[in-house]
């Protein structure tokens, strides 16, 4: 039973991603503006059983995979609370996060079948981890991922492409894969508020491609069968372990497959990740009203493309998105 959580377009939205938090123990540019945001009030924030009740809601009406974002999901005290009641909705629970606090957690990841982690990592080269993040984690990073290898968990790594800093690392990237069971997205920069996105700054899926094709003879790279619900366009070169992927949102925009609701930190819907109009349900939930009918409200209201803006100009452009928040208080 998901009618409530079919749009217009006949997608159904059985993906619910929640944001834990606002704050993130990183500082990468292109997600936190320069001068940080204004963080909501703590007791704005949905707490844990907020969380559970809400997520309950949404799985209620067909949702069977969650993945928790932030900010930085683990930075919350409670993550053990958080993960131990969402657990009892049985859906498929995973997480986005930046690794550095990976090994304090991982029991409880382990305990709760938590098996699929994103982790974002934009370079290899130290000095390079310091310039993006503004902080100096990467041995603590890494150190992570190969605690991840060697418990089994299924690990894809996000590296957001930054024009003239790292896509001289791509083949890199790629040759983690011969050995290692991990799959690469690399990611084309998207415009959120404060993070001075600039079309010149982005390296599209075209130019991406382009390099590996010239590194690695058209015979060696092979195009996989893509996720029905996809953001990354797989690939992988042949005999290596691993695989990569590009997401595309701005050259080539995978909208006709989104089975995507978001839920920020302080309880409200984005119907989408770009969209400016959101949808609070945890204002009504305290005062014990029903949060159905505001659910299908939201999902009515989700437009067909990036939240109704044909260009990427026009997502970028504050007088035409005036509500976008920064990624940090979104979670991708
Ligand atoms: P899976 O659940 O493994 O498919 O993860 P994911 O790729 O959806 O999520 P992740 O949190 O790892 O985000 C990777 C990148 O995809 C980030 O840059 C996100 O902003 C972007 N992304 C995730 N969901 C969407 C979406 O619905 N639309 C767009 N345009 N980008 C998205
Ligand atoms: N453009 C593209 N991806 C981004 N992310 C954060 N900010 C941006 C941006 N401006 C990605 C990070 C993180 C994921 C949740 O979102 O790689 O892994
Ligand atoms: Fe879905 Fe919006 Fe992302 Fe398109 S841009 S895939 S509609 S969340």
């Amino acid at each position: 039973n998901n009618t409530l959580l079919t749009d217009d377009f006949g997608r159904k939205h059985n993906y619910l991603r929640i944001s834990l938090i606002e704050k993130c123990n990183l500082r990468c540019t292109y997600c936190m503006p320069a001068d940080g945001i204004v963080l909501s009030p703590k007791t704005s924030l949905m707490n844990a059983e907020e969380i559970h009740a809400i997520a309950q809601t949404f799985v209620n009406n067909g949702v069977d995979k969650i993945r928790l974002t932030g900010g930085e999901p683990l930075l919350r005290k409670d993550f053990p609370e958080i993960i131990a009641k969402l657990a009892s909705l049985g859906t498929e629970i995973s997480i986005t996060t930046n690794g550095i606090l990976i090994d304090k957690h991982i029991a409880v990841l382990k305990e709760f079948n938590v098996a699929k982690i994103n982790l974002s990592l934009d370079t290899l080269v130290p000095s390079k981890f310091q310039t993006i993040t503004l902080r100096n984690q990467f041995e603590k990073v890494l150190g992570n991922l190969y605690l991840l290898l060697n418990n089994d968990f299924k690990i894809k790594i996000n590296v957001v492409l930054i024009k003239g800093f790292n896509e001289v690392e791509i083949i890199d990237f790629i040759k983690l894969t011969e050995f290692l069971p991990l799959s690469i997205r690399f990611i084309e920069f998207m415009p959120f508020a404060g993070n001075e996105w600039d079309r010149s700054k982005m390296v599209s899926q075209k130019e991406i491609l382009d390099l590996v094709q010239h590194h690695f003879s058209e015979s060696h790279l092979e195009k996989l069968e893509d996720d029905k619900n996809f953001t990354a366009r797989e690939f992988k070169i042949k005999n290596y372990l691993g695989s990569f992927g590009i997401i595309s949102s701005i050259t080539n925009p995978f909208c006709d497959g989104c089975n995507r609701i978001r839920l920020t930190a302080n309880g409200k819907i984005k119907n989408c990740l770009f969209s400016n109009s959101e949808t609070d349900l945890l204002t009504p939930f305290r005062n014990g009203e029903s949060i159905d009918q505001l659910i299908a409200f939201a999902i009515k209201n989700k437009k067909k493309v990036r939240a109704g803006m044909t260009t990427i100009e026009e997502v970028n452009n504050p007088a035409l998105n005036q509500d976008n928040r920064s990624m940090i208080a979104i979670g991708g």
